[in-house]
């Protein structure tokens, strides 16, 4: 693997998910397979499992890690070409990048959607800069459209929660917010999904319908009780419309995910990507009883990490 940014980055979902339980077994298992190297975390937004599930995966395979929170620590970075920088920014991306590269073996980057130019998030206008300019491989750590890492930690986690021979069933469902919420989580977890072996359907309210370049053929159903039926997993995120980019359309009725609307599963497995507001996207009573897996997917957000992080050194280390 040379970057990794979304699932097609990766040969075959089984055996990296098979890899990263292995991972998960004997974490300390490869000490020193990044001895000397180094790895750039680069946080243009928040984050409190990114930063330090990839800072413990980085350090259980021996990489010197360097963190830096940009929105707060570094110069405020400008992103446009050809831009006279008389303005607030103080450094062009493109020189950032290139100082990185004397530093970094790996830079990892978090870049949010901005949510005001569906054009400039629809091309990743961030995390093609880092492509474009970085020498060495870059990792997303969630970018305008996808949240890979977050992914497939939620694959290695319905992997371990599913044991009998049929394909489950897997809901991802929309929930309320009250600020719009960028479509990454949910667009990745959506191409993951399509490559896993499970039945896979989307529920949201009219009007809140994700890219088709993402959904593609997956059912998409705007009655949440009907997509909820039989379900063995659900995934529970919000998204902003993204048709009338940003938006937030009014909605009918009542979307929170609560244990009377779990009745009519298979007694589900109920996911969340976390950070979550409580009692607003899901209830107490979920979060806090046995549905919830969700403590679990945070902690595979190491062995998600490290198995990419081990496979991008692996390929260094033949270089
Ligand atoms: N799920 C996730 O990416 O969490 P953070 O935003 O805290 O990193």
């Amino acid at each position: 693997m040379k970057n990794f940014t979304s699932v097609y980055d990766i040969d075959n979902l089984q055996d990296t998910i098979a890899k990263a339980l292995e991972i998960k077994e004997k974490p300390l298992e490869n000490p020193t397979k990044g001895k000397g190297k180094t790895i750039g975390l680069v946080f243009l937004n928040s984050s409190l499992r990114t930063r330090l599930s990839s800072q413990i995966a980085a350090q259980n395979l021996g990489l010197n890690v360097l963190i830096l929170n940009a929105a707060q620590e570094a110069w405020n970075l400008e992103f446009a070409d050809g831009t006279v920088m008389d303005g607030n920014t103080v450094e062009h991306v493109k020189d950032a990048i290139e100082v990185l590269n004397q530093y970094c073996d790996i830079i990892a980057v978090r870049c949010f959607a901005g949510m005001k130019s569906k054009e400039d998030d629809v091309k990743e206008s961030i995390l093609s800069q880092f492509l474009k300019y970085a020498k060495v491989p870059v990792v997303s750590l969630e970018s305008a459209t996808r949240h890979p890492l977050q992914s497939l930690a939620d694959c290695i986690t319905i992997t371990e929660n599913w044991k009998e021979k049929r394909k489950p069933k897997v809901v991802l469902t929309w929930a309320p917010h009250i600020k719009p919420i960028a479509h990454a989580v949910a667009n990745s977890f959506t191409e993951w999904m399509q490559q896993m072996d499970v039945d896979f359907v989307i529920t949201n309210p009219e009007g809140y319908d994700l890219d088709k370049k993402f959904t593609k053929d997956t059912p998409v159903i705007h009655n949440q009780d009907e997509a909820l039926k039989d379900a063995d997993f659900v995934y529970v995120k919000n998204w902003s419309s993204f048709d009338d980019y940003a938006a937030m359309p009014k909605v009918e009725g009542e979307w929170m995910l609560t244990n009377e609307k779990l009745e009519n599963t298979h007694q589900a497995k109920v996911m969340h990507c976390l950070p979550v507001r409580r009692n607003l996207e899901l209830s107490d009573e979920v979060m806090d009883g046995d549905h919830s897996i969700i403590y679990q997917q945070a902690k595979n957000r190491i062995f998600s990490a490290q198995t990419v992080f081990s496979d991008i050194l692996d390929n260094l280390n033949k270089d």
